[in-house]
């Protein structure tokens, strides 16, 4: 008989703090017991000899698309890209072409998401110059988005007074997340350069300003250039909560391969130089999250002749960030802070990020030497990515949602509906 008890055996177990030998203990949907040589009769034995167990990765940054443009992902095919890609939450943008910027919408993506999501997810609510009221009101967003540059979608709060009031208004214990472009510099600058790093550097400078201003905390997201990490690093040192995040394609592709790759590597923010991009890598103390900010675009979009912005990168972040270990690039610990403990933490998503007792079963299992090529068998709808073909090492061979086998060997075992809404914690 079943005693809803398994046992990870054999492993190492990946924590912020180190990688040790040790078995996991599972019961149910949660983490009961991680130590060596655990003993638990009954309980059904997963073999891990030869595998890290990492936390399921936390994606604090992806776009789903719907409601609205569900010709380029959806609810289900995004979620199942996800663990695919060793990741068992994500935190979805509300910049789609229905945007999340309203108690309705909000509502209704909830559920459109409640009945579709294969893996955990997380909705962001979307700041417009006239919705404080609702963005204040709406319980269980992750977060407030604010575009202070316009990117895919309508969503835009570019002149100061409306950005004053959103910083001044949005609780104190949330997270009010920025899409720190500049509208006036990326219109500025257009002629001379798509979205030249000015218009980021304005951006984050204007909005720690205000985070100053209002007392409040801020988090920057996708973070592209040495310049904004100074700015960063001052206001912290001034005693600001900043937080902020580093994208895969940042951090791994730059202004060189736009040549190779053309339209599939036009996002926002653009690529930056070879310089910004080593200034990432070298400063990844300073950075508090990998987030893959998958932004799904179909090819034949991306082969127009106004290709959209974005990338996605579900399937592919974890892998290259594992293929950073196996070069030295990155120690493991510092992976799971990155993209599980950090993420998980900052947005107070209950029970997630950790291998611990009290946690969610979220388990990634991986091997860390094996060889892959990525983009192949890509999951996500859009079907292709600015990495495919580069070989990695690291694979993602089973994960773990709340204590059942999600994707094992690249199959797919959780259906339509598994995914639960993440409401943050109260503080
Ligand atoms: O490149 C981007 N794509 N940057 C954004 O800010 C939005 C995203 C999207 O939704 O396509
Ligand atoms: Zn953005
Ligand atoms: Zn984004």
């Amino acid at each position: 008989m079943s005693t809803g008890l398994r046992l990870l055996r054999g492993g190492l177990v990946a924590t912020p703090e180190g990688v040790m030998p040790g078995d996991i203990l599972v019961q149910g949907e949660w983490i009961v017991a991680v130590g060596p040589d655990l003993e638990a009769s009954g309980a059904t034995v997963v073999h891990c000899g030869g595998l890290v167990a990492l936390p399921g990765a936390v994606d604090a940054h992806v776009h789903l698309r719907e409601p609205g443009a569900e010709h380029k992902e959806d609810f289900t095919t995004g979620t199942r890209a996800a663990l695919a890609g060793g990741y068992t939450t994500v935190l979805d943008m509300p910049n789609s072409p229905v945007p999340t910027s309203s108690l309705s919408a909000f509502a209704a993506k909830a559920d459109l998401a409640r009945a579709k999501a294969c893996c955990d997810f997380g909705l962001f609510f979307g700041a417009t110059p006239a919705n404080m009221g609702e963005a204040t009101e709406v319980a269980g967003a992750v977060g407030l988005k604010l575009y202070m540059g316009s990117s895919t979608g309508d969503l835009l709060v570019a002149d100061l007074a409306h950005q004053y009031r959103h910083f001044a208004s949005y609780p104190r214990d949330r997270i009010l997340a920025v899409h720190a472009e500049d509208e006036e510099a990326v219109r500025t600058f257009s002629e001379e350069e798509r979205r030249p790093p000015i218009c980021a550097e304005l951006a984050v400078a204007r909005a720690i300003a205000l985070a100053r201003r209002t007392g409040r905390r801020l988090h920057v997201c996708h973070v592209s250039t040495a310049a904004e990490l100074d700015a960063i690093r001052l206001a912290r040192a001034q005693g600001l909560a900043v937080t902020c995040e580093v994208t895969p394609h940042h951090l791994f592709l730059n202004r060189t391969d736009e040549a190779r790759l053309g339209p599939l590597a036009l996002m926002n923010p653009p690529l930056r130089s070879p310089e910004d991009q080593e200034a990432l890598w070298e400063r990844l103390d300073e950075v508090d999250i990998v987030a893959s900010d998958h932004a799904p675009h179909t090819l034949e979009e991306k082969s127009g002749s106004l290709p959209p912005a974005g990338v996605p990168g579900l399937e592919t972040t974890l892998p290259l960030l594992l293929d950073a270990v196996a070069g030295g690039r990155l120690s493991l610990p510092h992976l799971v802070r990155l993209t599980a403990a950090r993420p998980a933490a900052l947005y107070r998503l209950p029970h997630k990020g950790r291998l611990a007792p009290g946690y969610h079963a979220d388990i990634a299992l991986i091997e860390l030497q094996s060889e892959t090529a990525l983009g192949t068998d890509l999951k996500t709808k859009c079907g292709w990515s600015p990495f495919q073909g580069r070989r990695v090492r690291g694979r993602i061979v089973r994960v773990i949602l709340r204590g059942e086998d999600a994707m094992v060997e690249g199959e797919l075992l959780a259906d339509p509906g598994r995914g639960r809404l993440v409401t943050p914690r109260p503080s």
